[in-house]
């Protein structure tokens, strides 16, 4: 297929609307963006999701004149230019290339970068901070700390948390392991479900003077859904609605990865209602200058409102070209795209293609104590990673290893 016929400029304007916000209430501007990325297994999405982290930015005048800079690499008007970047929120997920994004591992892998890396902080709720520890492998596969490993913040809800995130930071967040549902979401849930509406058991459901159908209503308990278990990815739905009403409207851009754990598109019962109320909001995230990225498989993974409202889609191999959410009508466009590229639409308005490219080394982060996961380390070997970061001189795990080193016994 010859590539060349699609724009590459629109592609990397586009990817540029994503990376930077501005506020939305000036004339020009358009606050936050939501963006959905589709990809086969393998295909990048975790490796562009990581640039994005990374790359994202936030201007407090109109996005127009940094865009510009930016794709012109005018490196002179972008030292003139107010910009700031962008506190991002990040999903940590096991086997997740998260640690490249430590600020000591990134600038290792792009030293002549003129960006200063983000600072990146770790948030673990406090139930979970006990058991919970990081950690990489080898190349001989043994578990070692992770390099530069960053502190570690707790947290007790999200309201908590969204007050302790760092301003222009990566916060790389673990999502609790054991989550049952908010006040919050079970005052939500009732009024959609109108359990809070009082009934009455005498009278008839339909108007008087014909015989009623169904039964009358029976006077029922209110559902008692404080000890309802959910998935702990039900944690988002709370945390965006913390940010919404606490984080104040500054530029936030909050990056999921494999999102249809929460958004998914086969969610009983309770978590339909969320899912539901999510894509309800999902589109005036906007306004509170809130962006989204959510990765996936394909379309069908997520709730539909979701793929529906997004107004930016990145779609990899493996995404099929269904009319309802891309105006490009052949599958073999995505399928066929060389390594690297990928395809980008804004609103069926637009599209184009861009490219992005494989972080060097990508570091895989892996974590213990995961709710229902099998065990991946000895107890030894937890309590001696441990005890590493502990002692504060996890610099890096060459330094480590040196330190450990036998003395050389001089003969
Ligand atoms: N732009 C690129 N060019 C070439 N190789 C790449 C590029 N981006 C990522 N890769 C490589 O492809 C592999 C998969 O990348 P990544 O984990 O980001 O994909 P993914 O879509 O998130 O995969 P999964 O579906 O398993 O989560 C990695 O080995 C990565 O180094
Ligand atoms: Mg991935």
């Amino acid at each position: 297929m010859d590539y060349s016929v699609f724009s590459a400029k629109i592609g990397r304007k586009l990817t540029n609307e994503i990376l930077i916000s501005d506020p939305s209430d000036s004339e020009l501007s358009a606050g936050g963006t939501q963006t959905v990325i589709i990809g086969s297994f393998g295909t990048g999405k975790s490796t562009m999701m990581a640039t994005f982290a990374e790359y994202s930015d936030s201007t407090n005048e109109s996005k127009l004149p940094l865009m510009h800079a930016r794709m012109t690499n005018d490196h002179e008007r972008l030292k003139e230019l107010r910009v700031y970047p962008t506190t991002v929120v990040y999903r940590v997920r096991d086997s997740d290339i998260w640690p490249v994004l430590i600020p000591g591992n990134w600038k290792e892998r792009y030293p002549e970068s003129f960006r200063v890396p983000k600072d990146l902080v770790l948030f673990v709720n406090e139930q979970d901070a006990a058991g919970v520890l990081f950690y990489t492998v080898n190349k001989a596969h043994e578990p070692i700390p992770i390099p530069y490993m960053p502190e570690v913040c707790t947290y007790s809800d999200a309201l908590d948390l969204v007050t302790k995130l760092r301003v222009g930071w990566i916060n790389a967040i673990l999502e609790p392991q054991e989550y049952y549902l908010s006040d919050n979401l079970i005052d939500y849930i009732r009024v959609i479900r109108s359990e809070d509406r009082p009934t009455d058991i005498n009278k008839p459901l339909v108007p008087s003077g014909k015989r009623p159908v169904g039964r009358p209503r029976q006077k029922k308990e209110p559902r008692d859904y404080s000890n309802v278990a959910v998935k702990p990815a039900v944690f988002w739905f709370d945390f965006i609605s913390a940010v919404r009403t606490g984080f104040h409207g500054k530029p936030i851009q909050c990056i999921f990865d494999e999102a249809d754990d929460f958004i998914s598109s086969t969610s009983s019962d309770t978590h339909w209602w969320l899912v539901y109320d999510f894509a309800e909001k999902y589109r005036d995230l906007r306004k509170n200058n809130i962006s989204t990225v959510v990765s996936t498989h394909s379309w069908d993974m997520l709730f539909y409102a979701i793929p529906k409202r997004a107004s930016y889609k990145i779609m990899l191999p493996g995404t099929v070209a269904t009319p309802k959410f891309t105006m490009i009508r052949k599958t073999d466009i995505f399928s066929q795209l060389p390594s690297g590229h990928y395809m980008i639409e804004k609103s069926f308005k637009e599209f184009g293609i861009d490219r992005f490219s494989r972080i060097p080394k990508p570091i895989m982060g892996k974590i213990e104590g995961l709710r229902g996961d099998f065990k991946g380390l000895t107890n030894q070997k937890f309590k001696e990673i441990k005890k590493i970061y502990e002692s504060g001189d996890n610099v890096h795990p060459s330094t480590y290893l040196q330190k450990n080193l036998p003395e050389v016994i001089e003969i």
